[in-house]
């Protein structure tokens, strides 16, 4: 229960879902943790459920200057930064013909400049501490596209794009650079979809069941930790086999559903 003793990470959408989860085993495995997040009610009532170790900060990933004051506000506060994970994201499902430019730059927005500047927000700390390891939460829908996800899977693939560059221009830094690709985790929202759909969607998975927001977690800890000092730019996969799974295309292409 200590793989990232005194490692200190900035989680990003750390207010719930996967990015909660997150938070939870980090702090359980020693590390200090700023939730960063724009949901403020979730945010600051798990920092005060986890105690000193965590703490809330509102960060809109979109926003600039926001991520200079949440990374400034870190170094102030603990000495540094170790760990960043690039959780924050949105879904949504649109067919192309439905799909308008303001959606789909929104999800850009999130998705996938939000990863850059986190990226880049942490370049000059994590150097200046002689390295740090730095997860890009990716998708199964990040190395294969299906209807109904152009945009996200656009962003999706993104950020492993996002990964492979910055693994290369920053191993000279020792920064560490990978992403996460989740398959279905059980999330409030898988939670909320209606029977037949998660059905439909568990026949789609090899391991036969949804992935728990813990196990993406402690794929999240093995990429923090010194554990994986030698992998960088890779994809590191959460998903009971179903990116290789054929057939895999969702039972979701209808118009304008959301
Ligand atoms: N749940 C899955 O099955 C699944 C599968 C593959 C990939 N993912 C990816 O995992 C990540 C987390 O997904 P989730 O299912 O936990 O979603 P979620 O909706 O439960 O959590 C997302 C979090 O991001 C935050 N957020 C949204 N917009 C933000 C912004 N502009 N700035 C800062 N925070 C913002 C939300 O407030 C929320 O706390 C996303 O990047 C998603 O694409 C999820």
């Amino acid at each position: 229960m200590n793989a990232l003793n005194g490692k200190i990470a900035i989680v990003t959408g750390g207010a719930g879902g996967i990015g909660g989860g997150q938070v939870e085993r980090f702090v359980a495995e020693g590390a200090k943790v700023v939730i960063a997040d724009v949901a403020e009610d979730l945010g600051t009532a798990l920092a005060a459920k986890l105690g000193e170790n965590a703490v809330f900060r509102h960060l809109d990933v979109r926003d600039e200057a926001s991520w200079n004051d949440v990374v400034a506000d870190t170094v102030s506060r603990w000495g540094g930064v170790d760990v960043l994970v690039n959780t924050a994201g949105i879904a949504g499902y649109r067919l192309i013909a439905d799909l308008t430019v303001e959606r789909y730059m929104n999800m850009i927005q999130i998705n996938q400049i939000g990863v850059f500047l986190g990226i880049r927000s942490v370049i000059a700390t994590m150097t200046e501490r002689g390295g740090g390891s730095i997860i890009n939460v990716s998708s199964y829908a990040g190395v294969r596209a299906g209807a109904g996800v152009a945009a996200y899977s656009s962003t999706k693939f993104a950020v492993r794009a996002l990964t492979q560059s910055a693994a290369i221009e920053l191993a000279p830094f020792g920064i560490r650079v990978n992403a996460l690709l989740p398959g279905v985790i059980d999330t409030p929202p898988v939670q909320g979809w209606a029977q037949d759909r998660r059905a439909a969607s568990i026949a789609s998975i090899p391991l036969g069941k949804f992935g728990s927001m813990d196990q993406a977690a402690r794929m999240a800890v093995f990429l923090a930790s010194d554990e994986s000092s030698y992998s960088t730019g890779a994809d590191f996969y959460v998903d009971g086999g179903v990116a290789i799974a054929s057939g895999r295309e969702p039972p979701r292409a209808k118009r304008a559903k959301v």
